[in-house]
């Protein structure tokens, strides 16, 4: 029953700056509208890349730039909301990208994820980007994922 798709309260959006997640929040802002339900915009700050990119000194600095920088693409995102009358509210939180992801929808008990197929890595040889996959797999709630076709046409944008 708390999987129907009129129960459904609490939308997560996880984005990673990417032009797909751009576009997927995009896309999101429109089903939250007609459910009435609260979008709740999140980016994890992969660890792993904070590992590969920072000494034992620098991390605290790195860690604070990847902040700020995901701030700004989540606020744009909030932005939107605002304007669509949307409810809207973010995290960021750091770990791994999937893991944090499927944890945030359990823990905060939401009804949909609605995410991007690709990322900044924009690994098109494989069908889909890992966290993608892998959000798909261990979700435990339904995952709406724009794929790049769609996602263009959202976004009205041939530049990705
Ligand atoms: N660090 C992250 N934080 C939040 N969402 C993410 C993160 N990484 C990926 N995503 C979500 O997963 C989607 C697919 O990205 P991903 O599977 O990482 O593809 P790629 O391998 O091309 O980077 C993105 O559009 C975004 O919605
Ligand atoms: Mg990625």
């Amino acid at each position: 029953m708390s999987l129907s798709f009129r129960n459904i309260r609490k939308i997560l959006v996880p984005i990673d700056g990417s032009n797909y997640s751009r576009c997927a929040a995009e896309y999101c802002l429109g089903i939250a509208k007609m459910l009435d339900a609260e979008i709740i915009v999140v980016h994890v700050i992969d660890e792993l890349v904070l590992d590969q990119i920072s000494t034992i000194t620098k991390r605290a600095n790195v860690e604070r730039e990847l902040k700020q920088s995901s701030q700004h693409y989540i606020n744009h995102v909030l932005d939107l909301a605002e304007k669509a009358g949307v409810k809207a509210c973010s995290l960021i939180v750091k770990g791994g990208p999937f893991e944090q992801i499927v944890h945030l929808a359990k823990e905060l008990n939401v009804g949909l994820i609605v995410m991007g197929t690709y990322g900044r890595r924009g690994t098109e040889r494989i069908l889909i980007g890992s966290v993608a996959e892998r959000t798909i797999e261990y979700s435990p709630c339904p995952v709406l994922v724009i794929n790049k076709k769609s996602g263009s046409e959202i976004c009205q944008e041939k530049e990705r």
